[in-house]
């Protein structure tokens, strides 16, 4: 198969093409090295690398036109700094409606797009989110111009699955409160924690269920890519101190969340489990040591999160 990726050098676009090339698929990746590293992958044998922005359509027509790819994962996205709208209106929804239309000329079979659990709103009305709840993201760049990407794609005949969630993590993340701990934690440095739940979800069990879809499975639109289950932060954070091995003299201080925080965000996996027979596997300690190991090995250059003012991201997710 012939599968075009874009953020390909990313967390989870790396992690798909990983996956994609030990079955001997072709692969061809664009990306700008906005967020991704150049460690994540070597180009070669049955793997291309553009470097370039999606944003350029010449760049991206010309790609789709010599390539021809089947499937499409859209996995490029602009949000490391919050303030940086343009940039995020440039990738987020210009550069996805370049894929988009690039993928109707060249009439690929499936086009696969990863939208932010944020499109329902910071505070949303249900707890599980169902895929029913109201589209409305509120007060963040990368949550408008995801959302309208995501949209624009909808409005077309293309095949395309978006999966939705909330906080992956693993080997090469970079956003989010894991990074962020491990970074404090091996460099000596106080953390704190807040008292709320988030959905985390391993990137190895999010990548079965991104490669089925590949493969055909699913049907067209949303699909929440979820285990089913949320985890307090204050989990996630006593699990990095067990993979690191480190025992605190006092408890870490849970604070309070903001009013305008929510408890927690967790999103209904049901119609994913039932469409793609897909359960996950991996234990949130298991999957934590797996990104401790990775971060002793390649350590971390930077952190990035959409979140204004966030240079403590130990809450956020993308
Ligand atoms: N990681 C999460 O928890 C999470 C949650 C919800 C949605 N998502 C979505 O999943 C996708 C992948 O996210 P990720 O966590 O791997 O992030 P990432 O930052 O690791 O990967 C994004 C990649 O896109 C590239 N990129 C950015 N702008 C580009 C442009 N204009 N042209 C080409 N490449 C560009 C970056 O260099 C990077 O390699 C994104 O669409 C993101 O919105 C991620």
């Amino acid at each position: 198969m012939r599968v075009l990726i874009t953020g390909g050098a990313g967390f989870i676009g790396s992690h798909i093409a990983d996956r994609l090339m030990a079955r001997d698929d072709d692969i061809l990746v664009i990306d700008n090295y906005a967020t991704g590293r150049r460690d994540n992958l070597a180009p070669g044998g049955n793997l291309k690398l553009i470097e370039g922005t999606i944003a350029n359509a010449d760049l991206v027509d010309q790609a789709f036109e010599e390539f021809r790819p089947d499937v499409v994962v859209h996995a490029a996205a602009s949000y490391k700094d919050p303030e940086a709208w343009v940039e995020d209106v440039q990738t987020n929804i210009a550069g996805t409606v370049n894929i988009t239309r690039a993928s109707q000329r060249v009439r690929v079979n499936r086009l696969i797009y990863f939208q932010t659990a944020l499109c329902y709103g910071i505070t949303p009305i249900e707890q599980p989110i169902t895929l029913n709840h109201p589209i409305r993201p509120e007060g963040s760049s990368y949550a408008y111009s995801k959302t309208v990407g995501e949209q624009y794609i909808a409005m077309t005949d293309l095949d395309y699955i978006s999966f939705r969630l909330a906080n992956a993590y693993g080997p090469r993340n970079m956003s989010g409160p894991l990074p962020t701990f491990y970074h404090r934690l091996t460099n000596g440095k106080p953390c704190f924690v807040m008292d709320t739940r988030r959905d985390f979800i391993y990137v190895d069990d999010m990548i079965e269920v991104v490669v089925k879809a590949i493969d055909g499975d699913g049907e067209r639109g949303a699909y929440h890519i979820s285990s089913g289950r949320d985890f307090a932060i204050k989990e996630l954070f006593d699990a990095t101190l067990s993979a690191l091995d480190i025992q605190l003299d006092e408890e870490v201080e849970v604070r309070p969340r903001s009013p305008d925080d929510t408890y927690t965000i967790l999103l209904d996996p049901s119609k994913t489990k039932q469409d793609f027979g897909w359960e996950t596997s991996t234990p949130l300690e298991v999957g934590v040591e797996r990104a401790i190991d990775y971060y002793r090995q390649y350590g971390i250059s930077e952190t990035y999160s959409h979140l204004r003012g966030a240079k403590e991201p130990e809450t956020a997710e993308v």
